[in-house]
């Protein structure tokens, strides 16, 4: 499946393929704030959760919640005013008629993924499958990486994570690295897994040429590292007594290990 376009809400996103075809991507919502922030706050102080994350406040509060939905709902904004209008000119010019509810995917490239906040479908509209109601279960971005393999703080990683902002979108040479997390309600059936492998085949590689990918887990995080083995990552050198963890998390440094993609044509 490609990205689907919502015409009642004029959203797009993606959605997972069988068996959890309830299960879909969007962008953050401008019009619902209160209620990514109140899910957020409750799957972010989960210590299943936060416990394994290096970088999100814990305790995370509800305004901490806000903060990061209306930013990214700013960060989106563009990616999402430039896909809307391919999707609408696709719709015009009655491509749709022969693809199906698909998009092309020959258009622009971008520069990051819009499709973020991981949703659990509630209801559907019975003509066109299209979502009504929904909650907000998880998240999952492309981000440039942030070179943790270097010490947190160092010009070293300073330098590495410049020059590769610098490449222009759809550079084959940019490290891109993906993370994610999902409330524990959902976690051990195979969400993430296809969250992952949908991020990758739907939109990273058709839209922004994405050939490297690189992430890090904590060494004690058999769960993620296994999502990124069934979606073609290896295990890579691990780095121990490395990240730095938060006096709320029980300070000191965990060790950490590198999932490194291995590309798109064995996945
Ligand atoms: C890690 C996480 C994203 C996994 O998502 P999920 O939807 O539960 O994972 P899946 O159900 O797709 O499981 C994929 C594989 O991991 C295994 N797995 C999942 N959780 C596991 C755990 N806690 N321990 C060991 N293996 C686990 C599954 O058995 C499955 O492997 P298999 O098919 O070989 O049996 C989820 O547990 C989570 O949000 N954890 C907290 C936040 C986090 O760790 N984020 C990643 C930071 S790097």
């Amino acid at each position: 499946m490609t990205v689907q376009h919502n015409s009642r809400t004029k959203e797009p996103y993606l959605r997972l393929p069988e068996p959890h075809t309830n299960i879909i991507i969007t962008p953050h919502r401008q019009n619902s704030i209160d209620e990514t922030s109140s899910a957020l706050a409750n799957i972010l102080n989960d210590p299943r959760v936060a416990l394994r994350l290096q970088r999100t406040p814990y305790p995370y509060s509800k305004s901490d919640g806000e903060e990061w939905a209306k930013a990214n709902c700013k960060e989106q904004e563009a990616m999402l005013s430039n896909l809307r209008k391919e999707l609408e000119e696709q719709t015009n010019t009655k491509l749709k008629k022969h693809a199906g509810n698909n998009s092309r995917q020959d258009g622009q490239v971008f520069d990051g993924c819009p499709f973020t906040c991981i949703r659990e479908v509630l209801k559907s509209e019975p003509e066109t499958g299209h979502p009504i109601e929904d909650i907000l279960i998880g998240d999952i971005r492309l981000a440039r990486s942030s070179f943790d393999e270097f010490p947190e703080g160092s010009e070293e990683r300073a330098q590495a994570q410049r020059q590769n902002d610098e490449l222009l979108a759809g550079d084959k040479n940019i490290i891109w690295s993906l993370a994610d997390f999902l409330a524990p309600s959902h976690h051990g059936k195979g969400i993430m897994t296809l969250a992952v492998k949908t991020i990758i085949h739907d939109w990273a590689i058709p839209r922004m040429k994405v050939q490297r990918l690189k992430s890090w887990a904590f060494e004690d995080n058999e769960g993620s590292m296994r999502v990124f083995e069934k979606n073609s990552f290896l295990r890579g050198c691990t780095l121990k007594d490395w990240a730095p963890v938060s006096e709320s998390r029980g300070g000191g440094k965990k060790s950490i290990v590198l999932m490194e993609w291995a590309g798109a044509d064995d996945s």
